[in-house]
């Protein structure tokens, strides 16, 4: 299956189905965050699934450790194939919220939100973490693989660095722009094929296929392209 999700940022649900009816479930997965499913509750989750998409739940959630336990098994009784919480929240949490799966059968990859991109050092030392950005990433990363998650969201560039030193995590990596396209506010942005290479196992792409004029065929131009990229990293037999 492909490392693909695609990201429905939309307000409302018509432009969100009508943009998934352009998709093909067997070229990508699809990612519902925090506006789609506040304006349109977990139907919207259903409805996309019902069109055979696998859906990540993009929540972030963050809370006490009861609150996050029981919104975790709330995502997995909707049968989403990915969530996430942040590692920020605290051991605690991070294991009350893997407990909460424990019981279901396929139950949802669950990943951690280490230091948010848009956060600098300045605004990391103003809530009291006295370190680097990177220092505050790994430190939780680490937590987040004791913690048993499954794995998380990391930058193109942390992606290498984590796959060194935490090689038990996945790494979902936005910030994708296949070669050509428009960099949106995305400020440091990688190619599809680079981003595997350094060590992507999931790319979170958004604007370069929802607001191409063709979204099939920009999906499918960057299928091709990491179809390309992963038969290079495949070892010759
Ligand atoms: O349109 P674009 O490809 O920039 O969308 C990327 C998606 O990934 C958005 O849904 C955005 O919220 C999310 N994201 C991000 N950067 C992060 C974490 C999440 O762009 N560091």
């Amino acid at each position: 299956m492909t490392p693909l999700i695609v990201a429905l940022d939309y307000a409302d649900r018509e432009s969100a189905l009508a943009m998934a009816a352009r998709l093909d479930p067997g070229q990508c997965r699809l990612k519902v965050g925090k506006e789609l499913f506040t304006r349109c509750g977990p139907r919207i989750v259903q409805e996309l699934q019902g069109q055979g998409f696998q859906v990540f739940l993009d929540l972030k959630f963050h809370d006490i450790p009861a609150t996050v336990a029981g919104a975790c098994r709330a995502a997995a009784d909707l049968g989403v194939w990915m969530m996430n919480i942040h590692a920020a929240g605290g051991r605690e949490m991070m294991l009350r919220a893997r407990d909460a799966l424990g019981n279901y059968q396929n139950p949802p990859l669950l990943i951690a939100v280490t230091v948010l991109t848009s956060l600098q050092e300045t605004d990391l030392r103003e809530t009291g973490v006295d370190d680097e950005p990177v220092g505050q990433v790994l430190r939780l990363a680490r937590l987040a693989a004791d913690c048993a998650m499954d794995g998380v969201v990391a930058s193109a560039q942390e992606a290498m660095l984590l796959r060194r030193e935490v090689p038990t995590l996945l790494r979902v990596t936005p910030g994708i722009r296949p070669l050509g396209t428009a960099q949106g506010d995305q400020q440091r942005i990688v190619s599809p094929s680079l981003a595997l290479a350094q060590g992507a196992d999931y790319l979170v792409v958004g604007r370069p296929i929802t607001a191409a004029q063709d979204p099939a065929q920009a999906l499918a131009a960057i299928t091709a392209e990491i179809t390309q990229a992963m038969a290079k990293q495949l070892p010759t037999q």
